[in-house]
């Protein structure tokens, strides 16, 4: 039931913090500051390499994935979208291991592509919202999310919950892997403890999003661009933005913008930038000021540090400040509640986009 909100989608997104430290909750043992994963029949220490097959939003997630698994427990990765996998005659190695994320564990081109790894020797993990779902059966580790029951088709708390999940395991491959101290680990898990109130804070945001409505609303392409993890965050609020406002909206890296995208910006074209402060700030907002010198109007997503630094712009949504392990969780929020906010003034039908479904069980 959707209680006191106007969608259930709107209901999702304000779940999250909670629903995120449930997750959590089943993969960290606060007590001794450690990551605990499920009992498994194999070590990640023997897997040379992960292979990460997922669709739309949950193949977001296994981009940001990729970034931690490669980061933090120097692994290598392969990340593609189901449908392209399955048909490209991936060289999957012996002993590897493949992960596939999915909401409903019944996506189509993602249950080929897991059948695919299976009969090529890959073990297989599967992050998956749905305990009873194909991929759940199907898993020789299962990761499940514990988001509750998803309804609006555009996803959101199932998004946060297996970036929960991730984080976690890319921490206990570290482990095995031997490239994570103990102090690491601790500081890791510390992190991720702090996620749902990073989170509720994000959604503190909420009114402040509202007012920019306008902005967005009335345009008819939006481009969004983030750098390392937070660019994920831009196709994420593209996608988000286009499945249930049907603006057009592509999402960018920003370093990206100058070999292309950046031959769109004029007044007309909202560019909604993601970038937290930290390491790939400064990249960041220079190119920003690329934007700004064609008169492309800025919205910036950032934290307190990074809105001063940043200098003019035309909308300023504040994030709290955040470790950068956590910053996806938390800049998926705002990204969520713009979307949801701009369909709402175009008066779509929210939870239920037109031409989509909310499991594609057909290819
Ligand atoms: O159930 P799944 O996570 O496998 O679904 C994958 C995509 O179909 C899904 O994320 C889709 O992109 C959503 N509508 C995104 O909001």
């Amino acid at each position: 039931e959707k209680g006191n909100y106007r969608h259930f989608m709107q209901k999702e997104i304000h779940e999250q913090p909670i629903v995120v430290a449930q997750t959590l909750q089943s993969y960290l043992r606060p007590l001794e500051q450690k990551v605990a994963l499920p009992d498994m029949d194999f070590s990640f220490a023997d897997v040379p390499r992960i292979t990460i097959v997922a669709c739309g939003t949950s193949f977001y997630a296994g981009m940001v994935a990729k970034y931690w698994l490669e980061r933090f427990a120097r692994v290598p990765v392969e990340l593609d979208i189901a449908s392209e996998f399955r048909y490209r005659a991936p060289v999957l190695e012996k002993g590897g291991m493949a992960l596939f994320i999915s909401q409903s564990g019944e996506t189509a081109d993602t249950l080929a592509a897991l059948r695919h790894a299976r009969s090529e020797g890959q073990k297989i993990a599967v992050v998956v919202n749905v305990p009873t779902s194909s991929m759940a059966r199907e898993a020789d580790l299962l990761l499940p999310t514990h988001a509750g029951p998803e309804i609006g088709v555009a996803s959101t708390k199932a998004f946060t919950c297996q970036l929960a999940v991730l984080a976690a395991l890319a921490t206990k491959v570290a482990r095995d892997k031997g490239v994570l101290t103990e102090a690491e680990e601790r500081e890791i898990v510390g992190h991720l403890t702090e996620a749902p109130a990073a989170m509720n804070a994000a959604l503190g945001q909420d009114e402040a999003i509202e007012a920019i409505v306008p902005l967005v609303a009335k345009a008819r392409d939006v481009l969004y661009l983030g750098r390392g993890p937070d660019y994920p965050m831009a196709l994420e609020g593209a996608l988000k933005l286009k499945e249930i406002s049907y603006i057009h909206a592509e999402g960018y890296a920003a370093g990206e913008m100058k070999h292309g995208p950046i031959a769109l910006i004029d007044e007309n074209v909202p560019v909604i930038v993601i970038a937290p402060s930290g390491p790939l700030f400064e990249k960041t907002v220079s190119n920003m000021h690329e934007v700004q010198a064609r008169g492309g109007q800025v919205l910036l997503i950032s934290d307190g540090p990074g809105l001063a630094e940043a200098g003019d712009v035309v909308a300023r949504i504040e994030m709290p400040t955040v470790h950068p392990l956590i910053a996806p969780l938390v800049y998926a929020v705002p990204v969520q509640l713009l979307a949801y906010h701009v369909a709402v003034a175009k008066g779509t039908d929210v939870d239920q986009p037109r031409n989509l479904a909310k499991s594609v069980t057909v290819e």
